[in-house]
């Protein structure tokens, strides 16, 4: 792994991972569909909050899952056990450093990962020599930029800025979801398409506020009060003024909104962008 992963592998972050996953499953995994037979590749699987949803929509396509975690492949291994699947295989590696042939897959599947990486184009011209011609990249990321709520507030904007700048010292990008088009475009991906996908909640949807506002998105901020302090970026008590503020917005009459990007590009197909000369 080449940069120090920001929400560490906690217990805390595992269980954050998996209510984010089911909370967020219809609207990430939509439209995404493999065919029978297929070979795809989940590069970046962690503890396998994705690979249960991918595999169980697709239970006739076989998937690939690496990680460079050990700890979060054990974890992912022991809930497809649990989950029953029999089209996983998991395995240890470094999306830097692969160990497939060119052209060993039909489709790659990357969540939340680009985000981590200090060069995350470089990451994506390591992965498209492994598609066959023809083949469909798939990649999800946030943006943190795209957080709006209400009430507003100052010190909530500023606690989720400590996390940006943490995610950023550790060479990552909390604000990548706006940058996947040209990054894709610029690592030779053919037609990439991106779609936004909003999240919106208000307390009229009382799952979204508990499985998306508290447990994904302010479990997340939450999660960084120690580091951001002892960085310098904050004290406890704007910090927590911060959360307290986000917490609001899931009680009567607040609302949060984040977006989501989802991308899907080709690999040797002729594109359908005028910008885009291919590779
Ligand atoms: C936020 S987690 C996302 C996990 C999963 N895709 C999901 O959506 O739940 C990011 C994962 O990327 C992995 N990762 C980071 N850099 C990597 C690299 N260079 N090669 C393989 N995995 C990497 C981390 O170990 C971590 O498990």
């Amino acid at each position: 792994m080449n940069t120090p992963y920001v929400h560490g592998y906690s217990p805390c972050e595992t269980q954050r991972l998996q209510d984010q996953a089911q909370t967020l499953e219809e609207l990430l995994h939509a439209g995404t569909l493999y065919p029978a037979n297929s070979q795809v590749l989940e590069a970046g699987c962690g503890v396998g909050a994705q690979t249960i949803a991918l595999a169980r929509r697709s239970p006739r396509a076989r998937f690939v899952s690496i990680d460079v975690s050990a700890q979060s492949l054990a974890e992912a291994r022991r809930r497809s056990d649990e989950a029953g699947l029999d089209n996983v295989s998991f395995q240890q590696a470094d999306i830097f450093a692969l160990p497939f042939a060119p052209c060993s897959f039909d489709h790659i599947f990357v969540c939340f990962v680009l985000e981590h990486l200090s060069r995350p184009e470089a990451a994506l011209r390591r992965l498209k020599p492994l598609l066959k011609p023809g083949g469909t990249f798939t990649v999800i990321e946030g943006d943190h930029g795209s957080s709006l709520f209400h009430p507003d507030s100052d010190e909530a904007h500023a606690a989720i800025g400590c996390l940006v700048e943490l995610q950023r010292r550790s060479g990552g990008n909390a604000l990548i979801g706006r940058q996947l088009y040209p990054l894709l475009r610029d690592a030779g991906f053919d037609a990439p398409q991106v779609e936004p996908r909003m999240v919106y909640v208000d307390t009229s949807r009382p799952l979204w506020v508990d499985g998306f506002t508290r447990k994904t998105f302010m479990a997340m901020v939450a999660a960084v009060r120690e580091p951001a302090i002892a960085a310098g970026l904050t004290d406890g008590v704007r910090f927590d003024a911060g959360v307290h503020a986000l917490d609001r917005t899931a009680h009567a009459g607040g609302v949060f909104c984040y977006t989501f990007f989802k991308a899907m590009a080709w690999a040797g197909r002729v594109g359908t962008d005028p910008s885009v000369t291919g590779s």
